[in-house]
């Protein structure tokens, strides 16, 4: 299959059979991770591969205390806050795996100022996002189902506390993997309007 074939193919799945995943594989996948560009040569980026139960629930648990916070903060109804966390809850425990994304400044440039600092910041996430890509990708190519999760960018201290990982290791994306439910039906993908998404001078 050509490459653009092969890129069209891969889409969010969100449901999975309850078999694990081999960690040798998940370590090539962030393998593939890894071979993403990044800015000055560095590696901004820590992975955490998430399989254990208490693991998986002890970071659902931390990043849904402060989500609810937050959504009471927006007064949303207290039994949708319920029904949010807790669908949020399962979807994070039921996969077989979750691998998150950290960034840390490592290679980074520091700047004296804040837009530049920012800058470099915004820099680190682009290049977390070609890595993320690169590991949805590799899944695909193993016969892995894969859904990025945006929840961590959100919460990172949260995250990286209920993981008890270092302090300068800040969650920012999320995977969740496993062997795909047959069952499962991708939402329809509308046709690419490239007239509205590219320009030409
Ligand atoms: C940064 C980012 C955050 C996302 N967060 C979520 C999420 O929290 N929950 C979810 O179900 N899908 C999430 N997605 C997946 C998107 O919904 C999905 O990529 C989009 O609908 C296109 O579908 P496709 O990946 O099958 O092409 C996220 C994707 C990205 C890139």
């Amino acid at each position: 299959m050509s490459l653009p074939g092969f890129i069209a193919r891969r889409r969010s799945i969100r449901a999975f059979r309850a078999d694990r995943i081999d960690r040798q594989l998940l370590d090539d996948l962030v393998e593939a991770a890894c071979l993403a560009p990044a800015p000055h040569h560095s590696r901004p980026w820590r992975f955490v591969v998430v399989d254990t139960d208490d693991a998986k629930r002890a970071l659902a648990a931390g990043m849904g205390a402060k989500w609810r916070a937050d959504l009471a903060g927006d007064r949303v109804d207290p039994a949708r806050i319920n029904e949010l966390v807790d669908a949020s809850h399962v979807k994070l425990t039921s996969a077989p795996a979750l691998v998150v994304g950290c960034l840390t400044w490592d290679g980074l440039d520091r700047y004296p100022d804040e837009a530049r600092q920012r800058a470099e910041w915004g820099m680190a996430l682009l290049s977390l996002g070609a890595a993320v890509e690169n590991f949805m990708l590799a899944a695909a190519d193993a016969g892995l189902a894969s859904c990025w999760v945006a929840a961590p960018i959100f919460c990172p201290e949260e995250a990286r506390d209920a993981l008890a990982l270092p302090d300068e290791w800040l969650p920012h994306a999320l995977v969740l993997v496993g062997y795909p439910d047959p069952a499962y039906v991708a939402r329809e993908r509308p046709a690419v309007p490239l007239d509205e998404l590219r320009a030409t001078r």
